[in-house]
């Protein structure tokens, strides 16, 4: 799904990263943890192609992204690649639907079916009586939630996501990772998530431990399966048709 290979990257005389090699495949869960500034955000936007490395290799979904044009790129990285940051990014003069629309429109999506994507997600979500409401008008789970709602409207490959739940309070930090194992058992969604947050690590797939630009461990959880049905039972019952996702997926 991802590969990694031999990844250096120095800002001026500071090399941040110290070439990382590291695959991960689909229907994972990946955390990346370490210590501020050893380099993971850095490593986060390469891997979304959102800045470039000075040497190595990074295929996705079996495309060697540095084999792309600019604008080529630009589309790939709409089409495959979602992001969800710290704090939500969402356009403020949207809606909570509208800015779950908008990669869609990006990427070349009719109206009627970026909306009927979106309701869906908004409905996956527990949000659908906040379709109409602007960020402003949202809490910062809920605003969250939306911002994962756009990261998946086109189907991504991955989601990549920066201390997605770092502002969050305790029960709405719970929430959106349990959103994140349910999309995962569900959808097959692959994940890499940068966090300090000791508990989400703990719950997913693998852990990579990264120091000083350098990955210093890659730990799997080795009871995966049990890890999987306790989210499973802890999560809200579903109330969404992930069937029409799937099938668009495949
Ligand atoms: N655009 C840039 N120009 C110069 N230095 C940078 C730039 N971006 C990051 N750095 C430096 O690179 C190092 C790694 O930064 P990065 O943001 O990847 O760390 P991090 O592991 O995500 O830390 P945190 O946990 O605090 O978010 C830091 O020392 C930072 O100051
Ligand atoms: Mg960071």
């Amino acid at each position: 799904m991802i590969q990694l290979r031999n990844i250096t990257k120095s800002f001026g005389s500071l090399q941040v990263l110290r070439g990382i090699d590291l695959d991960i495949n689909q229907g994972e869960v990946v955390s990346i943890v370490g210590p501020s500034g050893a380099g993971k955000t850095t490593l986060l936007q390469i891997m979304g192609t959102l800045d470039q490395p000075d040497t190595g290799q990074i295929i996705i979904d079996g495309q060697d992204v540095s084999k792309l044009s600019r604008k080529k790129l630009a589309q790939f990285r709409n089409q495959r690649i979602g992001f969800v940051f710290q704090f939500h990014q969402l356009l403020p003069e949207f809606t909570a639907l509208e800015n779950i629309m908008i990669p869609a429109f990006i990427g070349g999506i009719g109206r009627k079916e970026a909306q009927r994507r979106a309701t869906e997600l908004l409905e996956f979500m527990k949000l659908t009586d906040r379709a109409d409401h602007k960020p402003s008008e949202l809490s910062g789970g809920e605003k969250q939630r939306v911002a994962v709602a756009r990261a998946l409207v086109n189907h991504p490959a991955v989601v990549l996501a920066d201390e997605p739940s770092g502002s969050l309070d305790s029960q709405n930090k719970d929430e959106l990772h349990r959103l994140f194992f349910d999309l995962r058992d569900r959808l097959k969604q692959t994940f890499v998530i940068v966090t300090h947050d000791e508990s989400l690590a703990s719950m997913t797939d693998r852990t990579i431990h990264m120091v000083d630009g350098c990955l210093t461990s890659d730990e799997s959880s080795e009871s995966l399966l049990s890890k999987k049905d306790a989210t499973t039972m802890n999560s809200p019952s579903p109330s969404f048709n992930t069937n029409s996702i799937q099938d668009e997926k495949q």
